[in-house]
Parts: structure tokens; C-alpha cells; sequence
């Protein structure tokens, strides 16, 4: 059998050329995905939107995009391939969206989600974004509300120091693993503690990462059921996902 060559993820500009792939991976991920042509006009008459995608070689394998208004990096999209999922790839393209929008001189990033969409709420949690508002009833396919996450100023050292740590776990991270159908090996993933469970007369620093994880989603928890009701749609967000 001849081996196959380490490819790396590459994050890169989507172009039209990508849209097909990125149309499949639309319609795979959301119950109302956008139709084909919204993507071409996003890339050809939107100013002010930034798409990437992520590559596996010739494959594209997520993407993700934004809008960038003033100080404010609006993200309007995220998806990665089912099949590619849990592999790091949405965290990869995440620093790739903050790192762009800073560099182009925002001050903070937001989103709307699906309180019932835990991958993707993890995943933003992961990089700091907090609930600070509900849009009710914003999807319209289901009448869910959205839960509207903002992080902390960018470019402030809080934020910079999370990106710079996460940047650095994924650097760190061995290659995806391609089993011998072509799709990557599922990496195993480690069981959250039980919530409030005895602590250990042993502190290692991944308790300790462990008990701050937990202690965030506590947090988080508390501010979704304090977060105010913003019944003025937003402003920006096309999205209906
Ligand atoms: C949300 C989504 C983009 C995550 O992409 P991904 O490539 O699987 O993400 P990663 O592998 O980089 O995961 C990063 C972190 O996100 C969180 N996460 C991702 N999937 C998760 C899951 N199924 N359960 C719990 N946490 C999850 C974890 O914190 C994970 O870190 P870990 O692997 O160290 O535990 C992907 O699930 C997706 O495309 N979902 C469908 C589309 C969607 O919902 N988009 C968001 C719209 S707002």
C-alpha cells in the first residue's frame, strides 16, 4: 500500500471556485442552508464580507465568514464537513476569523446561535464569546430563539492570550489521522467530570483547566437565564441557520 503524504489544513480565502464544496457542506449543516448564488454574491458584491474556507488538500473541508462593520466582526457562517468534525478544524478557522478581523481593526466579534446547538456553543466558549442577549423566536424554521454571543475587546490581553494559548494547543496537535476509507479517524475526546464531583487531594493543571471550564459554563449558564430579550432583529445577521 503506498502511504499517504502528511497534508496539513491550510485556511485560505474561499473563492468561487470553492462554492460547490462549500454548498454541500451548507446543506449538510443546517436545517435552511443558504441558497448556491448568496455565496457568489457575499464574495463578488459584499464589501464588507470576509469568507475562508479550510483545506485538505484539494478538499475543502469547513468554512466560515464574517462581516466586518466598523469595530464590530459580525460572523455570519461556520460549518465544518460532518465527516471532519471534532478535528480541530472549526477552532482553526476561528483563529483565522479573529485574527482577520483584528487585523482590520475590530474591537469585537458576535454571533447568534442556537441555544440548542451545544458543538457550536462549546466551540465559541472555547474562544470567549459570552451570552449577552436573546433574539426571541429569530429561526425561523423552528421558532428558536438565538442566543447572541460577543467576546471581550480584541485586541485587550484577556482575549489575546486565549487566542495566543488555543493558537498554541493547536499547533501542538498531532496531524489529522486519515483512516483507510480517506476520512479522519475520530480523535477521542475526553468525558466532562460531573458537575460539582469531589475534588481530588491531587491538583494538576488539567483539573485545574478542568474546574475553570466548568466554572465558565456555570457562569454562562447564569447569563443565559439573565440575558435580556433583544427583540429589535439584528441589524446585520442575514443567517437563518
Ligand atoms: C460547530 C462546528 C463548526 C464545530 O466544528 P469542529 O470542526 O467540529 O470543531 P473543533 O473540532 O475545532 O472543536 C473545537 C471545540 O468545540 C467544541 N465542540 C465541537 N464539537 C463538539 C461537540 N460535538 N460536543 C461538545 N463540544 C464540541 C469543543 O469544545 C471542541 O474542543 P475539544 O475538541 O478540545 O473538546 C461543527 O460542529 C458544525 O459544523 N456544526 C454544524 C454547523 C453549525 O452548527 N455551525 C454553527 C452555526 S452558529
Amino acid at each position: 500500500m503506498v502511504a499517504r503524504p502528511p497534508v496539513a489544513v491550510v485556511v485560505d480565502r474561499m473563492t468561487v471556485d470553492d462554492l460547490a464544496a462549500v454548498h454541500e457542506i451548507e446543506r449538510e449543516s443546517f436545517s435552511t442552508p443558504w441558497p448556491a448564488h448568496a455565496y457568489r454574491q457575499e464574495l463578488e458584491q459584499n464589501k464588507l464580507a470576509h469568507y475562508i474556507v479550510a483545506r485538505y488538500g484539494d478538499q475543502i473541508v469547513g468554512f466560515a465568514g464574517t462581516w466586518l462593520l466598523v469595530d464590530e466582526a459580525h460572523v455570519t457562517t461556520f460549518a465544518t464537513r460532518a465527516t471532519w468534525r471534532r478535528q480541530g478544524i472549526g477552532e482553526r478557522l476561528l483563529v483565522a476569523l479573529l485574527d482577520m478581523a483584528v487585523a482590520r481593526g475590530a474591537n469585537e466579534a458576535t454571533l447568534e446561535v442556537r441555544p440548542s446547538n451545544m458543538p457550536a456553543r462549546r466551540l465559541y466558549e472555547k474562544f470567549g464569546f459570552k451570552v449577552v442577549g436573546v433574539r426571541p423566536r429569530y429561526y425561523t424554521d423552528n421558532n428558536e430563539d438565538a442566543l447572541i454571543m460577543t467576546t471581550d475587546p480584541l485586541e485587550g490581553r484577556p482575549m489575546q492570550e486565549r487566542i495566543a494559548r488555543l493558537r498554541g494547543e493547536l499547533a501542538a496537535r498531532p496531524d489529522i489521522e486519515i483512516g483507510p476509507d480517506g476520512l479522519p479517524v475520530p480523535r477521542p475526546h475526553r468525558i466532562d467530570a460531573a458537575e460539582g464531583s469531589p475534588e481530588t487531594g491531587a491538583d494538576s493543571e488539567a483539573e485545574r483547566a478542568e474546574r475553570a471550564e466548568r466554572a465558565e459554563r456555570a457562569e454562562q449558564a447564569e447569563r443565559v437565564e439573565r440575558a435580556p430579550r433583544i427583540i429589535r432583529p439584528s441589524s446585520v445577521s442575514r443567517r437563518s441557520h
